[in-house]
């Protein structure tokens, strides 16, 4: 998730390129007319917002299985949420993904929707949700749908966020929900530390076979050779630094450790057991990779050594040949301006609380130090960015999400939780300190924590190279959906997972509708 990235703060960027995996099929359609301000009374502007359906599978009496659109065109979440086609047939379900405004094909205010904060002023997760839930009754209706039909929200990362306080915000039209990957609790009082990011990618290194100390190393060796004009140019050199965005003084150094941070960290997120190319083309097991290239590493390495790594590393995430330092100057992103929309989320409601802490929490450079320095850093950044288009430090709503929805869970039913212990993103997700957690199972609440699982995997297509542990876990949501679809089912009482343990198959191939991928 979060994929534009701040210079300053340690997040995650998307480059999109096309998928070549084996598409799921999905028809597009547009809603009616929608407000672009669903809380006031001063505006009567209005747009339409795209989604994907599918009623291939659909019976009468099944559900709705639902996914609300992340922070990006609506594809790439249909294309990586592969489970969705293979539990439908299970269930008779409809399925409907539905596209975020402000992202992809819903803008509100086509290409001037980002200009000014009259405009983008209205990108705001409730305002989000609010579209979501004008969009599925009317769905039922054009589809001819029962209205009875339950709902299943199905999200990962931030749509699995966006489920989540759905299911607070509209529990009537919300039956269950699967939250994949969601840091719900990693805003200002949740109880995440800041930083949890950086030290989740830190094991996730050590769990793919290397120690990852050398890489702060790494990232001194940069600050190093770029204070002269010639480490510069070594570093040009080494990086093949394009020469839209050369390296002239310490700031572009700054640009080029940001690169590489974002590199790691999208190593990270995506550290998938089999090839995959949701955020960039990646082969199996990428930080397995980048651990190979710190084994080979000399004993002893030299300043141009540690840059050789740090760029090998890099060019598993980035593979274009030159290193573009500006993706507004030399990248390819689908549309510059799309770029600032999750920052200036980032900016006035999404603050979580997350940035590199340096050893020994993590092996990046050390960007702040406690949640004032975070605060700070934020603010600059945002300044920085926003303050053209009307942005003021007043827009920065550090409570917004614990008063808008909070993690309270002590009155709500019918939510799984799903994370992994190597994605960095995990650090953030509902804890046994999460209020209605720990005592969540006679509400149906439950929270799986998924060993060796990197962003979402669980949401993915299933795969002949998926470790046992998640294979299990699929199994199970599937029986815990069955009884919140049949109330004379008993209760679903969760069986611990299995240990992780590597898949011994090496030809990776995706499996379509395998259930139940031989569990019990
Ligand atoms: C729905 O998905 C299934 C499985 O991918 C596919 O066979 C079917 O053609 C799709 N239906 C539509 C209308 O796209
Ligand atoms: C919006 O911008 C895109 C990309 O620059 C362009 O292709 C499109 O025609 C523009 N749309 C309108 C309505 O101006
Ligand atoms: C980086 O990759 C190059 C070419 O693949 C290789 O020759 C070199 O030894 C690697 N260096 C390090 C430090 O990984
Ligand atoms: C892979 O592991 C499974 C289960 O542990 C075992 O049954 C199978 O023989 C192994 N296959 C290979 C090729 O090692």
């Amino acid at each position: 998730m979060f994929w534009w990235k701040e210079i300053l703060i340690s997040f995650s960027v998307i480059v999109f390129i096309a998928a070549v995996e084996k598409y799921p099929q999905y028809i597009e359609g547009y809603s009616l007319d929608i407000p672009v301000d669903h809380f006031s009374y001063t505006k009567d502007d209005t747009f339409k917002i795209r989604y994907f359906y599918n009623l291939t599978f659909y019976k009468p009496g099944g559900p709705i299985f639902f996914y609300p659109g992340n922070e990006g065109s609506l594809e790439v979440f249909a294309d990586n949420t592969g489970i969705i086609w293979d539990l439908a047939p299970l269930f008779n379900a409809a399925i409907i993904f539905i596209e975020h405004r402000y992202w992809g094909k819903s803008l509100p205010f086509g290409n001037d929707s980002f200009t000014d904060v009259s405009r983008i002023g209205h990108m705001t997760s409730i305002q989000a949700i609010a579209d979501f839930a004008i969009i599925l009754p009317l769905f039922k209706k054009t589809f001819k749908i029962s209205n009875d039909a339950k709902i299943i929200v199905i999200g990962g990362s931030y749509g699995g966020m966006l489920a989540a306080w759905m299911k607070l915000k509209y529990p009537e039209l919300i039956h269950g929900v699967w939250a994949s990957s969601a840091p719900v609790v990693w805003f200002n009082g949740g109880g995440t530390p800041i930083g949890g990011y950086g030290n989740r990618v830190q094991k996730s290194f050590e769990f793919l076979g290397c120690n990852p100390k050398i890489l702060f190393d790494g990232f001194n060796a940069i600050k190093i050779l770029g204070k002269d004009v010639q480490g510069r140019q070594a570093l040009a050199d080494i990086f093949k630094v394009n020469p839209k965005t050369p390296l002239n003084s310490e700031a572009d150094v700054q640009k080029l450790l940001t690169f590489v941070q974002t590199a790691i960290e999208n190593l990270a997120m995506t550290n998938y057991p089999y090839p995959t190319t949701f955020l960039a083309s990646l082969p199996a097991w990428p930080v397995k990779v980048a651990c190979s290239f710190i084994n080979q590493t000399p004993s002893n390495p030299s300043l141009a050594d540690l840059a050789n790594l740090m760029k090998n590393i890099s060019k598993i995430y980035f593979s274009s040949e030159l290193t573009c330092l500006d993706v507004k100057i030399c990248g390819n992103p689908e549309n510059p301006k799309l770029a600032d929309v999750w920052d200036f989320q980032k900016c006035t409601e999404i603050i979580i609380e997350l940035c590199a802490m340096g050893p020994p929490n993590d092996f990046f450079p050390q960007l702040c130090t406690d949640r004032d320095s975070f605060l700070r850093t934020r603010k600059q950044f945002c300044s920085d960015n926003y303050k053209h288009i009307g942005w003021t430090a007043d827009f920065m709503r550090e409570n917004a999400i614990r008063d808008i929805y909070g993690w309270d869970f002590r009155q709500s039913s019918n939510i799984i939780f799903t994370d992994g212990t190597i994605d960095p993103w995990g650090a953030g997700g509902v804890t046994n300190d999460t209020p209605g957690i720990s005592d969540g199972q006679n509400r149906q609440i439950f929270n799986f924590i998924i060993e060796g699982s990197a962003h979402h995997l669980d949401l993915r297509q299933p795969s002949s190279c998926d470790p046992e542990n998640i294979k299990n876990v699929r199994y199970q949501i599937v029986q815990i959906i069955k009884t919140w679809l049949n109330p004379s089912l008993p209760p679903y009482q969760p069986k611990p997972l299995p240990a992780f343990a590597f898949s011994n198959v090496t030809n990776c191939e995706y499996l379509y509708n395998q259930y139940p991928w031989n569990q019990n």
